[in-house]
């Protein structure tokens, strides 16, 4: 068993990477192998941030403080509606808008290395925090990026090259909201009425300390906890009154997957994904939400009773059968069960409430036309070797890249992301219900850095029970940058490569499988 922190592992020192890829063609090295750790003079920030990550005690629990990692952030220049500080240990919410040009001075304060990304965001290969532009403590790296994506709901985190899951458990983890004029022609719910909910699993030591322990199980499945932690905070009740308020949730698990859903059996609307609002909202049983992915949800409380409940739940479901669910007991709280993770308390009665829109925001669907290498396919193929999950057969490696992985500069291709269990095999050779087979059969959720993409289809090789308990939450309409990838599915989609070329990566969210090396990247040039 191993005790969070306890030891430094090594630090690989890139600076040497830096000269292996000026050498490699096409690539853009120009800021130098650490990247820009100096402003550019030429570049008009409208919002500027100094963001820290230090060693920090919060009060979570009554009793002792926590020590955990924590971003801080200050605003230099700007609107102050720019950053929005959380009590608890998550950084602070960036609030941007589309267009906006931004200075973000990362300072690490941590006693090891560390890098930060902003996950879905459009942003140049040196901005988009990449392992190999790690810094060691007092250093700093400078961000200056344009913002490009839509209206949305994103957020950054560490990226440190194999301490990502400790890292992020330890705290390293913020929101960040876009919002744009497209967005504010639709009135949706605002300011008061529009919540965030960061999800996480934790596990509290009688000393109100984090705890990350991997059992044997848990180093396949990924972490598992048994505290539930909203915004970095055991904060489970959220006083509401009765009307629509918009609810952007984000699954900041290490490996945890939730199947969210009313407890009275209210269908959940969907109005936003990963990359920004659907094109009409979209009413589902259940929504699972995968390591990374984003849900925005409608919650209308127009009509219930002041004093009453409503309980935003997790649904047992069985998505890691084999691993996640007995096994997964064994250690945190496994997946089968069903978690409460926040109340909503109608407390006051308020008499309007806007309406629902019927439409959101019009998307521009790929067609076979729009691919730039029709006969080519992209594959990420998942797969497992040396009880290593792997993706296209081989593990995370700095400086390498295959064929395969070579992208063309403003190309728009097909990928198909498949993941063959073994299972089909019934019981036979690869397959089977113990070992390897058991391991195949884990869902991943796979991220792909740069750009968002369209999911083109989901095809399910080998339907079964299991399958069942999650194949209505799926919401596949909108901009993607994660997509949960079960066991025996075959996932087509659409991703553009524009504007930035060099290394972006593409890897499995689930933390504990992203350190172990399931993360590849590709070249873009
Ligand atoms: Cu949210 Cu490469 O990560
Ligand atoms: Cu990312
Ligand atoms: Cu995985």
């Amino acid at each position: 068993m191993t005790h969070i922190n306890p030891e430094r592992r090594q630090f690989l020192q890139y600076a040497a990477l830096g000269a292996l890829t000026a050498g490699l063609p096409g690539l853009v090295r120009a800021e130098g192998s650490k990247g820009s750790k100096v402003a550019d003079p030429g570049f008009k920030p409208d919002v500027e941030i100094a963001l820290t990550a230090k060693v920090s005690d919060v009060s979570i629990l009554p009793g002792p403080a926590t020590h955990v990692f924590k971003y801080h952030g200050k605003l230099l220049s700007g609107p102050t509606s720019a950053l929005r500080e959380l009590p608890g240990y998550l950084g602070p919410i960036l609030n941007f808008e589309q267009g906006q040009k931004v200075r973000i001075i990362f300072d690490n304060r941590l006693p090891e290395p560390c890098i930060t990304h902003w996950h879905g965001l459009h942003v140049p290969q040196v901005m988009d925090g990449h392992p190999m532009y790690a810094i060691g403590n007092g250093e700093q790296y400078v961000y200056e990026f344009e913002v490009k994506n839509p209206a949305g709901t994103y957020w950054y985190h560490a990226h440190t090259h194999e301490l990502t899951a400790t890292q992020v458990y330890q705290g390293l983890a913020g929101l960040i909201t876009v919002t744009d004029s497209a967005e504010r022609k639709l009135g949706l719910p605002e300011g008061e009425f529009d919540i965030p909910l960061v999800i996480q699993d934790r596990h509290l030591t009688s000393g109100n300390q984090l705890r990350y322990v991997l059992n044997r199980h848990q180093q396949m499945t990924g972490f598992l906890g048994d505290t539930f932690m909203i915004n970095g905070q055991r904060q489970s009740t959220i006083p509401v009154k009765t009307r629509a308020y918009r609810l952007r949730i984000l699954n900041g698990s290490n490996s945890r997957i939730y199947k969210l859903a009313w407890q009275d059996g209210s269908p959940m609307i969907a109005l936003a994904s990963d990359g920004g609002l659907l094109e009409k909202p979209q009413s589902l049983p259940y929504i699972m939400l995968a390591p990374a992915e984003r849900i925005e949800i409608w919650a209308d409380f127009s009509g219930r009773k002041p004093g009453s409940e409503l309980v935003l739940q997790s649904l047992g479901h069985q998505a890691t059968t084999h691993m996640g669910g007995g096994m997964g007991r064994m250690g945190g709280m496994g997946q089968q069960e069903v978690i409460s993770l926040v109340k909503f308390q109608i407390a006051e009665q308020v008499s309007d409430s806007p309406a629902l829109p019927s439409s959101l925001i019009p998307m521009q669907r790929f067609a076979d036309k729009d691919f730039t290498q029709p006969e080519r396919t992209v594959p990420i193929a998942i797969g497992m070797r040396h009880m290593t999950f792997q993706l296209n057969g081989r593990t995370f490696d700095m400086q390498d890249y295959m064929e395969i992985e070579k992208i063309p500069l403003n190309s728009v291709q097909r990928i198909r992301i498949s993941h063959t269990s073994g299972m089909m095999r019934g019981g036979r050779g690869r397959g089977g219900r113990s070992g390897m087979g058991m391991m195949m059969s884990m869902p991943h959720p796979i991220h792909l850095h740069g750009q968002q993409f369209q999911i083109l289809s989901r095809r399910q090789n080998h339907p079964t029970a299991a399958y069942d308990t999650v194949k209505d939450g799926f919401v596949d309409s909108g901009w993607k940058d994660t997509v949960l990838v079960m066991p025996d599915e075959e996932i087509e989609i659409a991703k553009p490569f524009r504007d930035y070329a060099g290394l972006f990566l593409y890897h499995c969210h689930n933390l504990e499988h992203e350190d172990m090396g399931m993360m590849r990247h590709f070249h873009v040039g």
